[in-house]
């Protein structure tokens, strides 16, 4: 099974606590915890876009570097892991994205490829007075087919004649074009996201569910199946989840417990006015998923919460789910959950035996050190 790193380019990563580790988002912090991942094996590193924070007095969100050039830093200071950046499709022209997209690729020596998002929260975009109305909510897939023509259009023959509902290439031109085969990643839970990424994607990603239920995704991976055998086309679906981890599960058990008795309730109630808005997307649309109150401290991405053994034994049966290629990882303190995850977690995964584990970074000595003098 593939493994990837969700890095927290916005502050605080995915807990909405107030209880949780307090961080505002900076290179440095990307940087250390990329090429962590990278010396572990991990394979790949996303980062997401956002626009507009959720406030609250975590600030949730507020606090937010921008995808393309975070992941063109980490293009020169790593050398083996993919990386992934995301793209607002609404408010950056695909002609441009191209363009970004062979530059990181030059920089990642064919290291790069693109999520693409639709966007779902108003208020990022009506900001900037970029949002096209509310009919979007019902027409975004149809934008983002075209979009995804036009950049595969320049990635592949550099030059689009494009001519759709939302674009008009002219004799559109890209060179350089990028080196790689660029891979596309959509996140689209809907039926129309994903029928689009069951046409147009490489890989799907979708929301774990619940807490230590590592296969309650499987719907959603069954549902991306059937959606590719209309289209015939091989898309895998990857699944977003977050580890609390600890030497026992008590101990992990305790730190959750920690992180929702804080829950910041004023930015979670801000997640929840927003999924409202969209009356299109259906009952059981991930931005609800997002804000039921279950486990809205960290967006009920799907948490797995025990010892190290534990979430090794939970990881590998997510790995069982049909049509799964791998998982995309957040953690409660990104710095430590890295280096325990290759420390502990990883060797210990037999969807990850072919996986060596180095030596332990900086801070794995450290942590070591502290653990022995205690
Ligand atoms: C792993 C993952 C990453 C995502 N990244 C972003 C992002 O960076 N920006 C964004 O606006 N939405 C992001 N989304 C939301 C999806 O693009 C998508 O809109 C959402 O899953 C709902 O599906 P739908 O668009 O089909 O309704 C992400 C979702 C997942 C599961």
């Amino acid at each position: 099974m593939k493994v990837g790193i969700f890095i927290p380019i916005g502050n605080n990563g995915w807990l909405i606590s107030q209880n949780a580790p307090q961080y505002k988002p900076t290179f440095e912090l990307n940087k250390q915890i990329t090429l962590a991942a990278e010396h572990y094996g991990f394979d790949f590193a996303l980062s997401m876009i956002k626009l507009r924070g959720f406030g609250g007095k975590t600030e949730f969100w507020d606090h937010n570097l921008e995808s393309f050039t975070l992941m063109a830093g980490l293009a020169a200071v790593t050398s083996r892991i993919q990386l992934f950046a995301t793209a607002a499709s609404l408010v950056m022209p695909p002609a441009i994205v191209a363009r970004m997209t062979s530059t990181i690729d030059s920089i990642a020596n064919g290291r790069f490829g693109v999520n693409l998002v639709t966007g779902w929260q108003r208020p990022e975009y009506s900001q900037m007075g970029m949002w096209p109305g509310d009919e979007f909510f019902s027409n975004r897939y149809d934008y983002l087919s075209e979009y995804i023509q036009v950049l595969r259009d320049l990635w592949g023959t550099g030059k689009s004649d494009f001519q759709g509902a939302h674009f008009h290439m002219d004799d559109c031109r890209l060179s350089p074009q990028p080196q790689a085969d660029i891979k596309v990643i959509c996140a689209g839970q809907s039926d129309a996201g994903m029928a689009f990424s069951a046409q147009h994607a490489d890989y799907n990603f979708c929301f774990g569910k619940g807490v230590n239920t590592p296969k309650a995704f499987a719907p959603a991976a069954q549902k991306l199946i059937e959606a590719t055998q209309v289209t015939g086309r091989d898309v895998s679906t990857f699944v977003l989840m977050m580890v609390i981890a600890d030497e026992t599960d008590e101990a992990a058990r305790a730190k959750w417990d920690h992180y929702k008795a804080g829950v910041d309730e004023e930015a979670v109630a801000w997640l929840g006015v927003q999924g409202a808005v969209d009356k299109t997307s259906g009952a059981d649309t991930n931005v609800r998923q997002m804000a039921d109150p279950t486990s809205a401290v960290n967006i009920n991405m799907g948490t797995l919460v025990g010892s190290y053994a534990s979430v090794a034994r939970m990881l590998d049966e997510v790995a069982e789910v049909e049509g799964t290629e791998g998982v995309l990882l957040t953690f409660d303190n990104f710095v430590e959950g890295v280096e325990a995850f290759g420390q502990r977690i990883q060797p210990l995964m037999n969807s990850r035996v072919e996986v060596a584990t180095p030596v332990p970074t900086q801070v794995g000595a450290v942590q070591a050190a502290v653990g022995a003098a205690s």
